[in-house]
């Protein structure tokens, strides 16, 4: 049975701040957030949001724009890492928030839950819905997986540059306009570490930013390795002698905790994959420099990135690799439109990928370039951690859900942000009745209960 995304829709709040103001009150050469790490703005969510309303209102967008009711949800998932309660699950604040729209108890008969593994968790969420739909159960019904994040990190950290919220609402359903997902091929690959992690009464994570960048590529090249056997013996993809996977893959989107990692990810990938082949003896002649390899090839993350001699040598290679005309053309033609909206917004986490997928369909369909039949290839990564490598196909009726798509008009007139502000909000300081812009035709916070018997209640409403 065919399952995929039949549409998807973006909310991000209008709130920012900019790399260049970001990096001055840091005392940081801006280049460094712009080139070195691909961000020229930073979504911000206002004093009231919270993750909660941005998955509200991206769920709003994607029902009203497909002109559905409750009645054609059946399920409906948030995968989020900024959990607002250790037992509520934040779908059930999104149901009040839609019922308020829709009417009271609309909403009654669809089930779901929260999902959590930090950016991955939304991967499996599509995953276990589309599983739903395979399994029969859904009678015609859609589900709703909707991926929301404030990517928050402490004033003054390494992190602080990687932040942004918003929230991708995705409709599954088993007559897919937009994407088919290939059947039999989703891979994972998972492991106990602690590279990003957010302790219970934490705000903000604990971060071991090097040590999680390196295990994002483990991982992720872990998760394609299997992906690439599955898409074998499935026969969905039969690689000729001297050609690797990616060579079927025409697009593919990564998990973007900024910009850039996009590009470190996918030299790493294709790195991996072109060593086995011919055409990795001429690379290696344009490189001019051996692969380098570190003193204990079979030692952990830890001492790989402690052995600095190696770490420069491979960083010189990476460069020169990146300039190679092979390396141009594949990050050219299918990862560079995904990079273009997170140098606007920034870190969603959770959305980040699915960012990165609205992006490429936009900014290619921009350039006139016909998607149909085009297989999307999506690496996922989530701290903590765990990989999921996963693919699917462009659907005739796909322009029916891109065309109208434009981040810019989108985001809608956004607010700057002075430092001052910026820190003001990031440190709490205002409450939902103080916030910075007028809501508009969205879902807002309007209090947190205080008093023992309703602590934390959250009360929210749509604002005409
Ligand atoms: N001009 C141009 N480029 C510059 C520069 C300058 N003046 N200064 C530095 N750069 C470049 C560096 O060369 C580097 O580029 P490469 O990666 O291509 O080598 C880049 O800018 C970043 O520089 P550093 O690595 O020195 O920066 P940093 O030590 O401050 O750390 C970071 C960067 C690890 C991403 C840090 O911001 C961080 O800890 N972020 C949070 C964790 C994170 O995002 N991890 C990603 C993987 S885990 C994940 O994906 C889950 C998730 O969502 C969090």
């Amino acid at each position: 049975m065919a399952v995929g995304i039949d549409d998807l829709s973006l909310y991000v709040p209008r709130l920012y701040v900019d790399a260049e103001d970001f990096a001055n009150a840091r005392g940081i050469d801006a280049a460094k957030l712009q080139r070195g790490l691909g961000i020229e703005q930073m979504a911000i969510v206002d004093a009231n949001q919270d993750p909660a309303c941005l998955a509200a209102n991206a769920c709003l967008q994607v029902m009203q724009k497909n002109k559905l009711s409750p009645e054609d949800i059946g399920r409906l998932y948030v995968a989020t890492e900024s959990a607002l309660d250790e037992s509520k699950a934040m779908n059930s604040y999104v149901i009040g928030m839609l019922e308020q729209v829709y009417g009271s108890g609309s909403f009654q008969h669809c089930g779901g839950i929260e999902c959590k593994f930090a950016c991955v968790s939304g991967s499996y969420a599509l995953y276990d819905n589309s599983n739903w739909i395979r399994a029969g159960e859904s009678e015609g019904k859609h589900a709703l997986v909707v991926v929301s994040d404030i990517a928050k990190y402490d004033l003054g950290s390494s992190g602080e540059v990687t932040q942004g919220a918003g929230a991708v609402a995705m409709l599954l359903n088993d007559s897919p306009r937009l994407l088919e997902f290939d059947p039999k091929v989703t891979s994972t690959s998972i492991k106990n570490e602690y590279d990003f992690y957010r302790p219970f009464g934490k705000e903000t994570p604990i971060v071991h930013g090097q040590y999680s960048n390196m295990l994002y590529l483990i991982q992720v090249k872990n998760a394609l390795v299997d992906y690439e056997r599955k898409a074998v013996a499935t026969n969905l993809i039969k690689p000729k002698d001297g050609e690797t996977i990616l060579d079927y893959i025409d697009y593919i989107n990564m998990h973007l905790p900024y910009s850039n990692m996009g590009k470190k990810a996918l030299a790493y990938l294709v790195r991996h994959e072109w060593r086995k082949t011919p055409r990795w003896t001429k690379i290696i002649q344009s490189v001019g420099m051996d692969e380098p390899v570190p003193k204990d090839p079979r030692g952990t993350i830890e001492s790989v990135l402690a052995d600095t001699e190696f770490m420069q040598k491979d960083a010189e290679f990476t460069k020169r690799f990146a300039k190679t005309e092979e390396y141009q053309d594949v990050y050219e033609s299918k990862v560079a439109s995904s990079l273009l909206a997170s140098r606007m917004i920034g870190n969603l986490y959770t959305a980040s990928l699915y960012l990165g997928f609205r992006s490429t369909l936009e900014f290619e369909f921009q350039k006139g370039v016909d998607l149909e039949g085009k297989r999307f290839g999506f690496a996922s990564y989530g701290s903590g951690s765990s990989a999921m490598v996963f693919s699917g196909v462009i659907m005739p009726e796909y322009k029916e859900a891109v065309k109208d798509m434009n981040i810019e008009v989108e985001l809608g007139q956004r607010k700057k942000l002075s430092l001052d502000e910026y820190e003001q909000i990031h440190e709490n300081k205002l409450t939902p009745d103080q916030p910075l812009l007028n809501a508009q035709k969205e879902f807002i916070l309007v209090d947190i209960g205080t008093k023992p018997e309703s602590r934390g209640e959250r009360r929210y409403r749509f604002a005409e």
